[in-house]
């Protein structure tokens, strides 16, 4: 605290990242990183980039990112005027709370969820209500018909991992006609089908993506919404009233060729999946409860053991979970799907742990 503070930066409660640790040698299933590197041809862009002419570094990158919007528009079969690109999808959401979520009544989002919305409420004054999961961890459509000023959830949930079908998500744009469903799609190539296929249909639609996390790409920073070209207008209104080059030379070619390596994209997220169900069952078996995954994560609590226990017990043998003393889930692990080594190494720990 200091004299110097804006009255709003007083009164933040900032978001807290998940540890980053400098020690190596860790086992790092903590912040839901693809334990896979991004496709070669994303390092083969950056270094032609940089090798044709460093001195292009010189100069601005492309405002409008055309060259990504291009891609993402070949890939979802949209078009440019549909789509929004931001530095990490955190940036791109960051602006819809501004543009498309700020209104008189409050917003809706799950009481169990992603702990940045609150974050983002909290920076643009934006009201909110939770609405609680059902007892399994499912986001009911029913619960989305009270008056609000938009809607936001991710799909599949995170913490949780749970997945909505896509019928249920028209039912909630149905029943919102005036209202911005923002869907959170960070994670959905683990497991979900994208909503992306309903924007021509919803004018209410956002939905947002990040190449952190199915493209291997958390260190470039990249994400994109995909709307009504409305929506998007909103969103670059904001954008160009704030900064108006949030992605940087590098990081745009490096999108677009890990957009364009289609192979690597489905091999990379086929070996999560199969390591994901390979780690549910054994840890099923070591009296674990888990939540059915969609996603690069597992959510998942011990019978008798306590979860604060467990995260330390597994730090202690360097290996670094996800644990959110948060009401209804502080009995929980969010384990992110590493390596078959990496899972391998880790229910080993518990073995030894849980005796
Ligand atoms: C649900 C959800 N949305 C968005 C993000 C942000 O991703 P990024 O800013 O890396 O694109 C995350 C990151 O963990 C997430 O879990």
């Amino acid at each position: 605290m200091s004299r110097f503070w804006s009255r709003v930066v007083s009164a933040l409660t900032p978001y807290v990242p998940g540890e980053q640790p400098k020690i190596a040698n860790l086992i790092k299933l903590n912040t839901n990183e693809n334990p896979y590197p991004p496709s070669p041809q994303v390092l083969a862009a950056i270094q032609a980039e940089l090798g044709a002419d460093a001195a292009r570094l010189r100069l601005y990158p492309d405002p409008n990112a055309d060259l990504l919007k291009a891609a993402v528009a070949k890939l979802h079969g949209v078009t440019a005027q549909q789509i929004f690109v931001g530095n990490g999808s955190d940036e791109v959401l960051a602006h819809a709370f501004l543009a498309l979520l700020k209104h008189e009544r409050p917003i809706l989002f799950p009481d169990i969820t992603y702990s940045f919305y609150p974050v983002y409420c909290g920076l643009y004054g934006v009201d909110y209500r939770t609405v609680p999961l059902t007892d399994d961890y499912s986001i009911d459509p029913a619960d989305y018909t009270q008056p609000n000023g938009g809607i936001i959830f991710p799909n599949p949930n995170a913490p949780t991992g749970r997945l909505l079908a896509l019928e249920a998500i028209e039912q909630i744009l149905e029943a919102n006609p005036n209202s911005v469903v923002v869907v959170d799609e960070a994670y959905v190539d683990f497991g979900g089908i994208s909503a992306i296929s309903l924007v021509d249909r919803h004018d209410n639609l956002l939905v947002v993506h990040t190449l952190s996390k199915s493209r291997s790409l958390a260190g470039l920073r990249v994400g994109f919404a995909v709307g009504h070209p409305a929506l998007i207008e909103a969103l670059e209104r904001v954008k160009n009233s704030f900064n108006s080059y949030p992605l940087d030379r590098l990081a745009i070619v490096g999108a677009v060729a890990a957009l364009e390596d289609t192979g690597h994209f489905a091999r990379t997220r086929q070996a999560v999946i199969a390591t994901r169900d390979a780690l549910t069952t054994e840890l099923q078996s070591l009296g674990f409860e888990v939540v059915p995954s969609a996603a690069n994560f597992i959510f998942a609590r011990h019978a008798r053991r306590d979860a604060t226990q467990l995260a330390q017990a597994l730090r202690d043998r360097s290996i670094i979970v996800r644990h959110f003393k948060l009401p209804r889930i502080d009995q929980f692990l969010r384990i992110t799907v590493g390596t078959d080594a990496e899972c391998q190494a880790l229910t080993q720990a518990l073995r030894g742990i849980l005796g």
